[in-house]
């Protein structure tokens, strides 16, 4: 049985990367310095999946902490065959007001774990990219050979980090990686206790719609209605969180049984609107979404959605759950931890 490390574990998308894992028969050790996530993740992991979580807190720019996870990785397990790193800032306008900060720890993060994996000798690692390596795309759906072009620090972190491992692969065959670019992530694990809990006002769109079916908020602003869509409202490729999860597994098994690197598109393939997902939401919680017309938010493109025909001819992965599934599990995870972890 093989055991993988995985960087900013217990975060959105690593605490259902644990579980599908595990799932699959792989051990796991995580490392999170828990900058944006909580420790009461691991009880909620332990109560899904019957296992005690082994968990590293420490900073993946810190070598110290990389080595423990690695030892112990040893000791625990026989050794760790192979990273999947998800840990780095994410927010968007966050990174405008501090590029700096978002340097340094996303590319300074992943230059010390790749460091790290190379004192252990282990060169199978899964990159957490983003569709926002296309920037705004010059045709839909985006196949993985479309051009690449960013507009924010955070989107410039995602493309130089592609860019410095696909110099370290050139130089060091030994090295196979997955580039992973995610579409929109949204979505809970079915059992409803682990899920997205952002801090502070939702900065995307289905967390803020939930908050509005709770009564948090007493409507959803939708930035823009005169797109180039068919309702005038920002189309996106939304994909369940559990199937996005999944896809690390069919990744780390490609890497492991191919000996090659990819570069694939995780997404569904089908775009909805903005109007589209809050309709959707309505109907999974029995609640009103009342939404108002705004401004576009700079930086924000008409439609982003994937051609998906690359993972699945590559890695036999494909998305499984539907809009109404993403919906359903989003609101049972709002609906029965009204405060996310906090309460
Ligand atoms: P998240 O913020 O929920 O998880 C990231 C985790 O990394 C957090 O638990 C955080 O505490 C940890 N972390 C950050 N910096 C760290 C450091 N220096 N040392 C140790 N831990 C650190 O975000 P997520 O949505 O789970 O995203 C995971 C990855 O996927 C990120 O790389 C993100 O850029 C990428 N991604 C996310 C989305 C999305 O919409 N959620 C889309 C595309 C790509
Ligand atoms: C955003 C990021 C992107 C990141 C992705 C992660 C920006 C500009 N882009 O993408 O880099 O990879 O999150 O999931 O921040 N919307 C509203 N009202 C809201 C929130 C959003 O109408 O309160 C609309 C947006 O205008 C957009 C759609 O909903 O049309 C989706 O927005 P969001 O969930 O923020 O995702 P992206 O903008 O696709």
């Amino acid at each position: 049985m093989a055991c993988i490390l995985l960087t900013g574990a217990t975060g959105y998308i690593g605490s259902h990367t644990w579980l599908a894992l595990q799932q699959a028969g792989f051990d796991v050790i995580g490392i999170d310095n828990f900058v944006n996530s909580s420790p009461k993740v691991l009880a909620r992991l332990a109560q899904i999946g019957g296992l005690e979580p082994v968990l590293v807190e420490g900073d993946v720019r810190d070598a110290v902490a990389l080595d423990r996870c690695f030892e112990l990785g040893r000791s625990r397990f026989g050794g760790i065959q192979a990273v999947v790193h998800f840990a780095a800032l994410k927010a968007v306008g966050e990174s405008v007001e501090r590029p700096l900060d978002y340097f340094e720890n996303n590319l300074g993060g992943l230059l010390a774990v790749c460091q790290a994996m190379k004192r252990h000798g282990v060169h199978n690692l899964v990159f957490s990219s983003s569709a926002t390596v296309y920037g705004k795309p010059d045709s839909l759906p985006i196949t993985e050979r479309a051009a690449l072009r960013v507009t924010n620090p955070y989107g410039q972190t995602k493309l130089m980090g592609e860019e410095i491992l696909r110099e370290l692969e050139r130089c060091d065959t030994s090295w196979h990686i997955a580039y992973l670019r995610y579409f929109n992530p949204v979505g809970a694990h079915a059992s409803g206790l682990i899920g997205e809990d952002p801090r502070g006002i939702p900065n995307n769109l289905m967390p803020y719609v939930a908050q509005v079916a709770a009564g948090k908020r007493p409507h959803l602003n939708v930035f823009g209605n005169d797109y180039d869509t068919p309702d005038g409202t920002g189309v996106r490729d939304y994909i369940h969180v559990c199937d996005l999860a999944e896809g690390h597994v069919a990744a780390l098994r490609y890497l492991a049984d191919q000996q090659q690197s990819l570069t694939v598109n995780l997404g569904t393939g089908q775009g909805y609107s903005v109007l589209e997902l809050a309709q959707a939401y309505g109907r999974a919680s029995g609640r009103d979404i009342p939404v108002v017309f705004a401004p576009r938010r700079p930086g924000d493109i008409d439609a982003c959605y994937a051609d998906p025909t690359h993972a699945w001819e590559t890695m036999g992965w494909r998305a499984a759950r539907g809009l109404d599934d993403m919906c359903v599990d989003s609101w049972r995870w709002q609906s029965t931890n009204p405060n996310g972890f906090e309460g």
